[in-house]
């Protein structure tokens, strides 16, 4: 209502740090969590475009309140609460990237969950994105550059730019949730400009104000026109505690402490450092099989045992052992066993040895033990 001196400051700040850099001109939907930036981006585009529907993608995560929820896709978040769900999103496959090593970009490829090629993979998704878009009814398709929560899943290197097109040809909106990947974390301020994707919104949280809860949700400045309504007095989308002062100040430093410290560009060098070292383990250790992948300081080592199947309990030990040799790291990917690892940027090469080193360990000693359940009856 009385919008302070620093929320102004912030929203220009990622005017500029965004849209600015891209050619044009952002306005900023403020929040607290980043699921609330997603449902921000959502209403957008339903205003803007008049269309209901919502495209998202298998492995999906936007984070758990009633609309973020529909667009995401792992079953455990939805199922307890399905019957409070509208529904109103349709999920295409996430392609992945093939196993090719480091790309020029930066980028890599996946392991035992690599698709049939970058150029295969995103033919076949295109194929399926057009048939739902073709209702007609879709107004945004929200999309991770690399799925975070989904088990650090890279795609190919052309599918963003084909899902650019794609929802631009039939009439929808791009959304970008660069919630997990924004703020220099894959080598990039915004992980889109690996592939010089533009989108329509884009969605950030998380390092956006290092350790705050600040979210926002930026679009570009003729869609937010075009979507809200000048206010006559009540705001149709508001919250008590959005652009709180704190967190702004928070924000402006954190953009301005990632430039002082060059650290984009430094994940995008310490996360080949980081990948180089994960392959390094190698790719079989007693009846495990492992996989590296990843962009910038956002990595995954995905664990499979022999026949495919996730080792998801080998995963949770390893991830017990770092603990208590004092390394943080989170389980990811639907199956949780996919070892997450998204360093602070500022973390020094003799840290990150160490961690790969105690990795090392850790997934020797997982490898020596018998697995107690059985078989998955679901390959990954
Ligand atoms: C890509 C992505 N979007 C949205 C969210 C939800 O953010 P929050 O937990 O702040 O609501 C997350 C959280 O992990 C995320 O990784």
């Amino acid at each position: 209502m009385h919008p302070h001196p620093l929320k102004a400051e912030l929203a220009r700040a990622l005017s500029r740090l965004t849209y600015g850099r891209w050619g044009a001109r952002g306005k900023v939907i403020f929040a607290s969590a980043g699921f609330e930036a997603v449902e921000a981006a959502l209403k957008t585009a339903l205003l803007a475009t008049g269309r209901p529907g919502v495209v998202a993608f298998e492995g999906a995560y936007h984070g758990l309140g009633y609309g973020a929820l529909n667009a995401t896709h792992r079953g455990e978040f939805r199922s307890p609460f399905r019957r409070q769900l509208r529904e109103f999103a349709r999920f295409v496959p996430f392609p992945l990237a093939a196993e090719d090593g480091d790309t020029a970009s930066g980028g890599s490829g996946s392991g035992a969950l690599a698709g049939s090629g970058g150029d295969l993979a995103t033919a076949a998704v295109e194929r399926r994105l057009r048939q739902v878009l073709s209702s007609g009814r879709v107004g945004a398709v929200l999309v991770e550059p690399v799925q975070g929560r989904g088990g650090i899943r890279v795609p190919p290197p052309d599918f963003l730019s084909m899902v650019r097109r794609v929802s631009e040809a039939c009439g929808a909106l791009l959304v970008l949730d660069e919630i997990y990947t924004g703020f220099g974390r894959t080598g990039r301020w915004f992980a889109c400009e690996h592939a010089g994707v533009v989108p329509d919104v884009i969605c950030l949280g998380k390092a956006l104000a290092g350790g705050f809860p600040l979210s926002a949700c930026v679009g570009r400045a003729e869609v937010m026109d075009a979507a809200w309504p000048e206010s006559t007095g009540e705001a149709i989308h508001t919250s008590t505690f959005l652009g709180h002062p704190v967190g702004c100040a928070m924000a402006l430093a954190q953009i301005a402490e990632i430039r002082r410290l060059r650290l984009v560009p430094r994940s995008e060098r310490l996360g080949r450092l980081l990948r180089r070292g994960l392959r390094g383990l190698g790719r079989e250790w007693g009846g495990l099989r492992l996989a590296a992948r990843g962009l910038g300081l956002m990595a995954g080592l995905e664990l499979c045992r022999r026949d495919g199947c996730p080792a998801t309990e080998e995963t949770l030990a390893v991830i017990k052992s770092l603990l208590q040799e004092g390394w943080l790291c989170l389980p990811e990917g639907e199956a949780s066993n996919v070892i997450g690892f998204t360093p602070p940027l500022t973390i020094s090469e003799r840290q990150l040895e160490a961690a790969v080193r105690a990795v090392g360990r850790a997934v020797a000693d997982a490898a020596g033990k018998r697995p107690v359940s059985g078989g998955c009856t679901r390959r990954p």
